[in-house]
């Protein structure tokens, strides 16, 4: 397969065609999804929802995203892999920022790096993609902010929030941002932002105007209880991974496993 770039990406958006997304976090998902078409693959903060059971993404520190985010890559080699920030380590200053952008790019092999927000991060943006690094933005609902927001809300409904995401998504344009994550916004708003920006609206809970989707891959795959109204199972993953596992403690309990096919003379 040959490597994915951001240059693939974009001329696939100038043709039109629905950019497909979806998270991965180690090695197996993501060859899982190299093997499946995923256009492009985010290791995103939700790592530490999913994979490390907190409830909510602001414990993830940049050795948690150094380290999966470089067993995506060895999963999948020819991917376009997006290394997400973790809270608190751009927030702080331009130069922290520029460094964990580096560490990430460097020792990860990840192509690009997303962060939320939108017009504060202008100057960020632009210093990133200065210094050779693809940007991709993340507005609308930010899980980061949850603590201020007080819960994960719709953004868009008013008109202060669907301004606020306009403004921020074309900040974050003009700073050279190749690509936008619209998280949880009305699909009206999703649909305007979408045709006023020439870069791909990348949506999760957004609705269908948007240039491409992301999602969780815990939740396409139904590997866990809580299901997002925006998410969509493709597989009733835990049912099924955990009757394989049963059937597994089931005959080694009554000695039908392993047999002689399993064994070594
Ligand atoms: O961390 C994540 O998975 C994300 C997506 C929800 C866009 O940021």
């Amino acid at each position: 397969m040959k490597k994915v770039t951001v240059s693939t990406l974009m001329k696939r958006y100038s043709a039109q065609e629905k950019l497909v997304m979806s998270t991965a976090y180690d090695a197996i998902e993501s060859r899982l999804c190299a093997a499946g078409g995923i256009d492009f693959i985010l290791v995103g903060d939700s790592v530490g929802m999913t994979h490390l059971g907190y409830a909510n993404t602001l414990p993830v520190t940049m050795e948690d995203m150094l380290s999966h985010t470089a067993a995506v890559r060895r999963g999948a080699p020819e991917a376009f892999v997006v290394f997400d920030m973790p809270f608190m380590s751009y927030q702080e200053s331009l130069s922290q920022a520029m460094h964990n952008a580096g560490v990430a790019m460097k020792t990860t092999g990840a192509d690009a790096v997303k962060l939320e927000g939108g017009a504060e991060y202008a100057e960020l943006v632009r210093k990133l993609t200065g210094a050779g690094i693809p940007v991709m933005g993340h507005v609308g609902l930010m899980p980061q902010r949850v603590q201020v927001s007080g819960g994960y809300k719709i953004v868009g409904r008013d008109d202060a929030g669907a301004e606020q995401v306009m403004r921020d998504a074309l900040a974050l344009q003009e700073a050279g941002a190749f690509a936008v994550v619209l998280e949880c916004v009305t699909e009206d708003v999703a649909a305007a932002v979408t045709n006023k920006l020439n870069i791909p609206t990348i949506g999760i809970g957004s609705g269908k105007y948007c240039s491409g989707q992301v999602q969780v891959i815990a939740d396409l795959l139904g590997l866990q209880e809580f299901k997002p109204k925006h998410a969509k199972r493709y597989l009733e993953g835990a049912e099924i991974i955990s009757a394989a596992l049963k059937s597994y403690a089931d005959e080694v309990r009554n000695g039908t496993f392993p047999t002689e096919e399993h064994s070594f003379k």
